[in-house]
Formats: structure tokens, sequence, C-alpha cells
């Protein structure tokens, strides 16, 4: 199942529509990765790679080896690179460099290097960018079985969720992309927002004001700020407090995955993925 929804995802992607007798014939075929993550932009793959070896060590100091930008910025972003057609636009700043402004000359790369370096840079904006390319090398890379013990271990994800409860079949739900983004950033999608598609609504805060005279409120959280906390307690009601003298403590559901978002190395993130996908 697995094998054919990344074809049909390759045939998404190379924008080729298939008939139903030639997409039986290439089911059982493996899939080629680096064409699929080339995206509708065909990106040669062994340029990209000779492009990275001489990227690295001789422009990374500066821009980062993944070109996502250190001291000289980043070049995934560059409006300059993303025109770029084999060197067109970026082979004149790299030859003749730009001194005044802290980009050095190579006069001495010759024109097919800086090529192999614009493909290299291409494939790195599709990398980021192109959501189903970024997804399916998450999929492909990722390990369903560490994802597994991360989620058990380090992630602390069964804390809060069960395989065989709430997350029981969300590979079914959510696409790839969607559901990676979920785990990253629950809530509805900005699609879903845009279509008005009705999701359940996110766990609210939960607020408690303690004075030191043992009296307490408590309740779902609606704002708070410097003086005072807005409330809605258990009858319904709503409240505002001084926070004045008071002992304030709130205990927000998604702070958790907030906090994570700063956590998760891409390897976990890819290892997670391919054990949520395994959820069906
Ligand atoms: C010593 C640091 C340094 C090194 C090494 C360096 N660059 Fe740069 N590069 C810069 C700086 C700084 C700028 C920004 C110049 C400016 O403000 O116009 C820049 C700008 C660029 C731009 C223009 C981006 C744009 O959108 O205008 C390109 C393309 C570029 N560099 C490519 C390279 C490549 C390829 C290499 C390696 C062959 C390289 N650079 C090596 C510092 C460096
Ligand atoms: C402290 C509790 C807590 C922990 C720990 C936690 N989550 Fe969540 N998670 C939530 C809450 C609350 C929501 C939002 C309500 C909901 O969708 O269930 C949520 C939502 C989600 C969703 C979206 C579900 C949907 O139907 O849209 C996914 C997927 C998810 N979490 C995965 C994870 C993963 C993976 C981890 C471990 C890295 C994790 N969570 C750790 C509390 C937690």
């Amino acid at each position: 199942m697995r094998h054919l929804r990344r074809c049909v995802l390759a045939i998404l992607l190379t924008g080729g529509f298939v008939g139903a007798q030639d997409q039986a014939a290439r089911a059982p075929k493996k899939v080629d990765a680096a064409a699929m993550f080339a995206g509708p932009d065909k990106i040669d793959p062994a340029a990209a790679e000779r492009g990275q070896k001489i990227f690295g060590p001789t422009c990374g100091f500066c821009h980062g080896a993944d070109a996502a930008g250190k001291s000289a910025p980043d070049l995934i972003r560059s409006q300059l690179v993303l025109h770029d057609e084999g060197g067109s636009l970026i082979g004149p700043v790299i030859h003749n460099g730009r001194p005044d402004r802290g980009m050095p000359a190579f006069p001495s790369l010759t024109n097919e290097q800086i090529a192999d370096i614009g493909a290299f840079l291409k494939l790195r904006k599709q990398a980021t960018s192109n959501r189903f390319g970024y997804v399916i090398q998450g999929l492909l890379t990722g390990n369903a079985k560490a994802g597994e013990s991360y989620f058990n271990g380090d992630g602390k994800c069964s804390t809060c969720h069960s395989p065989t409860g709430d997350l029981a079949g969300i590979a079914n739900r959510f696409e790839p992309a969607d559901l990676q983004r979920r785990f990253l950033s629950p809530g509805p999608s900005l699609m879903d927002m845009f279509m008005g598609k009705q999701s359940k609504p996110l766990p609210s805060p939960k607020v408690t004001v303690r004075w030191p005279s043992g009296e307490t409120v408590s309740g779902t959280l609606v704002r708070a700020d410097e003086f005072n906390i807005e409330l809605k307690d258990s009858a319904g009601w709503h409240r505002s407090v001084s926070r004045e003298g008071a002992q304030v403590q709130i205990d927000d559901p998604m702070s958790f995955h907030r906090e994570q978002l700063a956590k998760y190395s891409d390897a976990d993130m890819h290892n997670l993925l391919a054990y949520l996908e395994t959820l069906k």
C-alpha cells in the first residue's frame, strides 16, 4: 500500500498522467527517490551532488554548508538563484564577486562547476519549499521502528497519546504532509481554515488563581495580562480577577507541542512520520 502511494505521488510530482495499464506496469518497479525529490522542476541529481561537493568547502564557510545562510545571506531564498538557469545569473556574481560587499570573486570556477552549484542550490530550495518533496524525503529516510521508540521514549508522546486510542488510524485521516504538520503544530491547516472546514477546537489553557487567604478561582483561560486574569469558570461565568498578591498557575495542554518544535532533530521528525504512517 505504501509503495503504491509513493508511486501515485511520483506521478503527481512529475506532473505526467499515466494510463492505468502503464501505472500497473510501473507499480512493481523501485521508485526513483532522486527523481521524485527533484519535483516538477527537473534537477539533475548527479549535477546537484557535484555542486554540493564544491559548495560545501568553497562557499559554506560564509553561506552555510546547507546554503541557508551564515555570515553571508541565505541563498535558498535568493531571487537570483530562483531565476537562475544553468548558472546564467549566479555565474557573473561568482566569477566577479561583489568585493565591496564581502562576496569574494571565484574566477577559476568553470561554467560547468557553476551550473552544478546552481543545481545544488535549486535542490536545496525544493527540499525546503516543496512540501511533497520534503515529506517524501522524510518518508523515504524515516525509520518506523526508531519513530516508535521515540514516541514511547524521548518524545514523551505516549504520555498523552495512544496508537490504539486517539491516534488509531490517523494515517488514514491525513495525507503525509498534513500528518507531519499536525504533529509539529496541531490544529487546522491554513487550507482547512480557508475552505471553512470545521475541525474540533484545540483544548484551551486552564488557569488557577490562588490568594494567600486560601481562596481560589479556576477555569478556562480567556485572557491574561500583567494585571488581570480573565477566565470562564465551570458554571460558564466570565470572571476577571486581579493578579495582585495572587499565585497564578496556567496549564496549557498545547505548550508541550510548542516547546517540542525546537527539540526535534530532522531524524526524529522523519522517524516519527514513518511510524505514524503505520497507524492505519
Ligand atoms: C567570504 C564570504 C563568502 C564566500 C566564501 C562566498 N560568499 Fe557569496 N556572498 C557573500 C556575501 C557577503 C554576499 C552578499 C553580497 C551582497 O550584499 O550583495 C554574497 C552573495 C552571493 C550571491 C548573491 C545572492 C543574491 O541574492 O544577490 C550568490 C549567488 C553567492 N554569494 C554565491 C556564492 C557561491 C556559489 C560561493 C562559493 C563559490 C560563495 N558565494 C562564496 C559572501 C561570501
Ligand atoms: C502533554 C500532552 C501531549 C504530549 C506529550 C504530546 N501531545 Fe500531541 N497533542 C496534544 C494535544 C492536547 C493535542 C490537540 C488535541 C488533539 O488533537 O488531540 C495534540 C495533537 C496531536 C496530533 C494531532 C491529532 C489530530 O487529530 O489532529 C498529533 C498527530 C500529535 N499530537 C502527535 C504527537 C506526537 C508525535 C507527540 C510526541 C512527540 C505528541 N503528540 C506529544 C497533547 C500532547
